[in-house]
């Protein structure tokens, strides 16, 4: 049923989507992540929006993958349902994504906010990777983004003895973009995405892909590919639009054309 795990709120160019299991502190079960990825799919088709907020509530952004739903799978089971699968369709999302976070970011939470592109916290909230406590592992990309933001040595600690942190320690290892006091966690993460959804859209969509590519290539095909698209961005309304404003000393208005 749409609408019924993502609720979605439009404020000017930004869409708010927010995560709705209150009661098991956003387990994300499968039909909750089907949710979110076909309302990801669909609005960033929507050039109306310009950039995402992903939130929780106050207690919990996300508290893991849905324990219940798992705890009796066989390997057969998991391999048919191939659920993590579907989350490398958030990866694909092309505009970009600030995860709001407050209260608990566990498990598959710290993994769907290491989804997004800057992660915005509260002070009060709690981080961590505890799938070693219940016998698993992280399966939706922890065991490689956590070690990309934190090191190897950090990530290391935090995954193998699956200890929680907090906002603090989050914001010192690069996990947390800005942690700010936990009663403004949202307005905060909204405040940013509007900044961003001000800007040329289509060279705020090239940026975000530039600045991914540099985790999953070497360094002379990631510079490579961020000459191309910069040349790219003169073939845009925005880029004259963008200079003139700035040589007539007055401020631009994109279009994303
Ligand atoms: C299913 C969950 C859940 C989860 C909480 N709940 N986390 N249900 N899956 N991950 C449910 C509880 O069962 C309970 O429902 C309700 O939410 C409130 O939780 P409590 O435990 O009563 O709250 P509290 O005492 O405040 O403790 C909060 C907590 C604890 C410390 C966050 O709930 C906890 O440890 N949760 C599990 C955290 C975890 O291990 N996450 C990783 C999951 S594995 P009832 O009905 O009992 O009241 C994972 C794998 C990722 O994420 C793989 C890729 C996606």
């Amino acid at each position: 049923m749409a609408d019924q795990f993502i609720l979605t709120k439009h404020e000017g160019h930004v869409a708010i989507l927010t995560l709705n299991r209150p009661d098991v502190l956003n387990a994300l079960n499968i039909p909750l992540m089907d949710e979110l990825i076909t309302t990801f799919e669909k609005l960033d088709n929507d050039p109306s929006v310009h950039c995402f907020v992903l939130t929780g509530n106050a207690k919990a952004f996300a508290a893991g993958a849905d324990i219940k739903e798992m705890a009796e799978a066989s390997v057969v089971d998991m391999y048919e349902r191939n659920n993590l699968a579907r989350w490398e369709r958030i990866k694909k999302v092309r505009k970009p994504i600030i995860a709001a976070v407050s209260g608990f970011c566990l498990g598959g939470g710290c993994e769907l906010a290491m989804h997004c592109d800057m992660i915005v916290a509260g002070e009060g909230a709690q981080f961590g990777q505890p799938e070693i406590n219940i016998g698993v592992i992280p399966g939706a990309g922890g065991t490689q983004r956590l070690g990309k933001a934190a090191g190897k040595f950090r990530a290391m600690e935090l995954i193998l003895t699956g200890r929680f942190f907090n906002a603090a320690e989050a914001l010192e290892i690069g996990l947390a973009t800005k942690v700010v006091p936990d009663d403004v966690y949202l307005e905060e993460a909204v405040a940013l995405a509007q900044k961003i959804a001000k800007n040329s859209p289509m060279a705020v969509r090239f940026a975000k892909e530039a600045v991914l590519k540099a985790f999953e290539s070497p360094l002379s095909e990631g510079l490579d590919y961020e000459r191309k698209m910069f040349y790219m961005l003169f073939g845009t309304e925005d880029q004259k639009e963008g200079m003139a404003a700035f040589v007539e000393k007055r401020k631009p208005e994109f279009k994303g054309k």
